[in-house]
């Protein structure tokens, strides 16, 4: 490889996408803009000094990849780099058209198209959607040996980390880039889950260090031996996992993770997670050989319970709960040890709303659960950025409660006016498709919609070789 010592900071483009416009219903609970105000034209790309890159014409199939978008005339002279940056100023602009014009450029007869208040933006994220499909291409890094790298838990409570492994693994994401340079990001197909379950073994030693070290191993090797690390600071780069520990990965070397994109379960905002650079992930519960399928649940209006929860002790957080709720009421039903002769996934169809307090961290399984079951979810917790808060609009399908607030619980639902409701759990409804896990992935499902968020952030970075 050529070399890169030459690097240029990578450019910001400010006025796009997520470039947080708060719009906050109170100051812990963070609602992340997707495009509103998207003003500038900038195509800084520059035009020396790319030969490193040069994907030669004569040898090179990369440019007609994936029926390309990039197959048109007069490239021979452009790096693939350039041709990248060109197509995602082309994206941005296209994004940007559908936002002003309120409607997106597909012209297929799609089967889904975002539409209604749940979208913060609906033309523009259906546009952005399309763009992605045709343009994101990620290259996972193959070096490495499972099960610490290109292997993760299909199941259980971190087993979202597994499934984006495997499916970049199984070699069915039609997200997968053929020749590293034709990608966008690059994948480090680190599983955190796995490091702690086989290095970590027995569990006498919690200290981060070698979590830590052997990331930063693996980041050496491949900006050793690939430009692409060094030439963005590894802005393109990212990581995903549901593990409790994963946000310490970066914490004993800020600087070398400082652009690097984080995909997390742990989304807490006061422990350093930023939404404007990382991906709140969803977590999902997930039992073997089952993939998370809606339940559906009652309709409406035969759902009795006025709210539900039931799990461990786990946090500080369901502490307060169970002080104050712990099988005290009937309207707010509240088990640490559901009684045998209950079943949960019945109680969640039965009920209106589904508690989802945070447990030993921020996220909690239960978002999913209620949103699965057709009941619209109270979120307990502060400092958690939800999961595609870039594109969802939270607070029309779902109740926040600061923790401070537990106490009111039962106040503040039996103020939710009947209509309200059902307009909240019609919604749930609507986002469904965005939380349900696919294999090999759909567009628009939970591996869509997170792929799309790191999309996101790389939209709003443009490299530049200088
Ligand atoms: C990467 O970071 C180093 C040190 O912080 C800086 O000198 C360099 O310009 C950066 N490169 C890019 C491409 O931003
Ligand atoms: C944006 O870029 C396109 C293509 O380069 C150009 O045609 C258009 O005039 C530019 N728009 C603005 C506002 O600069
Ligand atoms: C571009 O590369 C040439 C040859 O490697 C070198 O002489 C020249 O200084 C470089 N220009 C810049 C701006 O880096
Ligand atoms: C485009 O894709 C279609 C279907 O995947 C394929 O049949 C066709 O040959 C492709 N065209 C090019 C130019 O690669
Ligand atoms: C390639 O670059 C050279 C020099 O910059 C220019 O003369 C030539 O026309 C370019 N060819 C194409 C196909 O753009
Ligand atoms: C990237 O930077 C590191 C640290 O500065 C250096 O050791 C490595 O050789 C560089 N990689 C390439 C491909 O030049
Ligand atoms: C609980 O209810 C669900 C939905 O009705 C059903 O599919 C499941 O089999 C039940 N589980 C048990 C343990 O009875
Ligand atoms: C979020 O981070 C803050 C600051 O470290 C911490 O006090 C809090 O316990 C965390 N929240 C949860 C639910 O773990």
């Amino acid at each position: 490889m050529g070399d890169f010592s030459c690097t240029a900071p990578f450019l910001l483009y400010p006025s796009i996408f997520l470039i947080l416009l708060f719009s906050t219903i109170n100051h812990s609970f963070h609602f992340y803009h997707f495009p509103s105000v998207i003003t500038s034209n900038h195509t800084k790309i520059s035009r020396e000094n790319h030969s490193e890159i040069l994907v030669s014409p004569s040898s090179s199939p990369a440019i007609d990849f994936h029926n390309g978008s990039f197959v048109s005339s007069g490239v021979q002279n452009k790096s693939q780099f350039e041709i990248l940056e060109e197509g995602l100023a082309r994206a941005r602009a296209a994004i940007r058209a559908a936002s002003r014009f309120r409607r997106s450029t597909s012209t297929r007869a799609e089967s889904f198209a975002p539409k209604g208040s749940v979208y913060r933006n609906p033309y523009a994220f259906h546009q952005s959607h399309i763009e992605m499909q045709k343009r994101f291409r990620v290259w996972p890094y193959r070096e490495g040996d499972p099960p610490l790298f290109h292997k993760g838990p299909l199941n259980s409570i971190y087993s979202i980390e597994g499934h984006f492994i495997d499916e970049f693994e199984s070699g069915n994401s039609p997200f997968l880039a053929r020749h590293p340079d034709e990608a966008l990001v690059y994948f480090l197909p680190v599983s955190v889950v796995n490091i702690i379950e086989y290095v970590y073994r027995p569990y006498i030693d919690y200290s981060r260090k070698r979590l830590q070290n052997i990331v930063k191993d693996y980041i050496d090797v491949v900006s050793t031996r690939y430009p692409y690390w060094n030439r963005s600071n590894g802005s393109d780069h990212f990581l995903i996992s549901c593990h409790d520990w994963a946000p310490d990965v970066s914490a004993a070397d800020p600087k070398l993770f400082k652009h690097f994109i984080r995909v997390l379960c742990n989304a807490n905002s006061s422990e350093g997670f930023q939404p404007a650079r990382d991906v709140s992930l969803p977590e999902m519960l997930l039992h073997y050989g089952m993939l998370g399928q809606p339940q559906q649940g009652q309709p409406p209006n035969n759902r009795p319970i006025l709210a539900f929860f039931a799990g461990g002790e786990h946090g500080f957080v369901r502490k307060i709960l169970f002080k104050y709720w712990k099988e005290k009421d009937d309207d707010v039903r509240v088990y640490e040890y559901l009684p045998k002769t209950l079943n949960y996934t019945q109680l969640m169809g039965q009920t209106k709303f589904c508690l989802c307090p945070s447990g030993y961290e921020v996220a909690s399984p239960r978002v999913v659960e209620s949103i699965h079951s057709g009941c619209v979810p109270v979120i307990i917790s502060d400092n958690y950025v939800l999961p595609f808060s870039d594109v969802l609009d939270w607070r029309k399908f779902s109740v926040h409660v600061p923790i401070a607030k537990i106490p009111e619980i039962k106040t503040i639902l039996q103020g939710i006016s009947v209509e309200e409701y059902l307009t909240k759990q019609r919604r749930v409804l609507q986002v469904q498709r965005h939380f349900v896990l696919n294999r090999p992935a759909k567009p628009y499902d939970i591996m869509h919609m997170v792929m799309h968020s790191v999309w996101l952030r790389r939209l709003n970075r443009g490299l530049s070789l200088q």
